[in-house]
C-alpha cells in the first residue's frame, strides 16, 4: 500500500511540475580597453553624409565602425538617411511616405556644407542616397556597421529586415576580434525586441541628457538585462556617470565630438569611445594618447 501511495505521489509531483524552462539569453558585453572610433554618418565632415563615399573615406581614416541612420521607405527598403522629412520637388515629406526610387530625387550634397575643402575632392559630387543592401554589397566584411534603428514606431518591421539583411551577408555570429555589428537606438523597445530575435548583437541604448547624465536605478538595472553600452550627448558625460557604467558593464560612447580638444578631455575620462564627423582627428588623437600612456 505504501509503495502504491508513494507512486501516486511522484506521479502526481512529476504531473505538476513546470517544464524546465531555458535560461534568458545573456547580453552581450563589450571589453573596455577597447577604443572605438564610430564615423558618425560616415566621414561627414568631408563627405555628404551617408553616401558610398562618406563611408569610405572614413574607412581611409582609420575609422572602427561606420554609423548608419536607417529608416524605412513606403515600399519598405531600409535606408541610410538621418532625416525623417527630406525636401524634394519643393515640398517636404516623410521618408516614410515616399519610395526609395522617388527619394533618388533627393540630392544629399545639397545640404552639404563645404567647410573642408582639401577632402572634398571633384570625385566626390553626384552622390546619392543609397539603402543598406547597397552598402551591404559595397562593403560586405570588410568594414564594421554601427546602425541606428531610427524612429521604429514609424516603421513596423525594421528590426526584422534588419536582421535578415545582416544575415544574408554573414554578418551575424561571427568571432571577429571587435563585432563586425553592433546596433543603437534612442527607442528601448526595439533594441528589447533586436535581444529577442537576436541575442548576439551588442546593443547601445542612446540618450540626450539636457544637463549631467543619469540614469535611475530601476531603468539602469532593465538595460543590463540586454544592453551592451550607452550612447550619450557628449556634454552631458561626467566621470562619475561612466564609472557608474562601468561598474555596470556597459560601455559608453559619446556623441558627436568633432575638435581634438574635446577627444583628449573624453578620453581622460575614460569613455570607449565616441562617434565623430571627423575620423582622422580621433585616429590622430587616439593614436598620441596611445604613444603617451606608452612612454
Ligand atoms: O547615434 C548617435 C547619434 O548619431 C545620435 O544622434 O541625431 O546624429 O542620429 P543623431
Ligand atoms: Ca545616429
Amino acid at each position: 500500500m505504501k509503495k502504491i501511495l508513494l507512486l501516486i505521489v511522484l506521479l502526481l509531483t512529476n504531473g505538476c511540475a513546470q517544464p524546465l524552462s531555458e535560461p534568458p539569453p545573456e547580453r552581450k558585453t563589450l571589453p573596455e580597453n577597447d577604443f572605438l572610433i564610430i564615423a558618425h554618418r560616415g566621414a561627414s565632415a568631408y563627405a555628404a553624409e551617408h553616401t558610398l563615399a562618406s563611408y569610405e573615406m572614413a574607412i581611409q581614416m582609420g575609422a572602427d565602425y561606420i554609423e548608419i541612420d536607417l529608416q524605412m521607405t513606403k515600399d519598405g527598403k531600409l535606408v541610410a538617411m538621418h532625416d525623417r522629412v527630406i525636401t524634394f520637388n519643393n515640398a517636404q515629406q516623410a521618408v516614410t511616405d515616399v519610395t526609395f526610387d522617388e527619394i533618388q530625387l533627393h540630392s544629399p550634397e545639397k545640404a552639404f556644407e563645404r567647410n573642408y575643402l582639401d577632402y572634398t575632392l571633384p570625385h566626390y559630387d553626384d552622390l546619392r542616397i543609397v539603402d543598406l543592401e547597397e552598402i551591404l554589397l559595397y562593403f560586405g566584411d570588410t568594414v564594421n556597421y554601427y546602425i541606428e534603428i531610427k524612429s521604429p514606431k514609424k516603421y513596423p518591421g525594421i528590426e526584422k529586415e534588419l536582421l535578415k539583411q545582416l544575415r544574408e551577408h554573414n554578418l551575424l555570429d561571427r568571432t571577429d576580434i571587435i563585432p563586425k555589428v553592433i546596433i543603437q537606438s534612442f527607442d528601448s523597445q526595439s533594441l528589447k525586441d533586436i535581444f529577442a530575435l537576436e541575442p548576439s548583437i551588442p546593443l547601445i541604448k542612446l540618450y540626450t541628457f539636457e544637463k549631467e547624465a543619469h540614469i535611475p536605478t530601476e531603468h539602469l538595472n532593465e538595460l543590463t538585462q540586454y544592453a551592451s553600452g550607452v550612447g550619450v550627448n557628449s556634454i552631458a558625460v561626467s566621470k562619475e556617470f561612466i564609472d557608474l557604467m562601468h561598474n555596470k558593464n556597459l560601455i559608453v560612447h559619446p556623441y558627436t565630438v568633432n575638435d581634438a580638444q574635446t577627444m583628449r578631455f573624453l578620453i581622460d575620462l575614460g569613455v570607449n569611445g565616441f562617434f565623430t564627423d571627423r575620423p582622422d582627428v580621433a585616429n590622430w588623437v587616439r593614436s598620441e594618447t596611445n604613444r603617451l600612456e606608452n612612454n
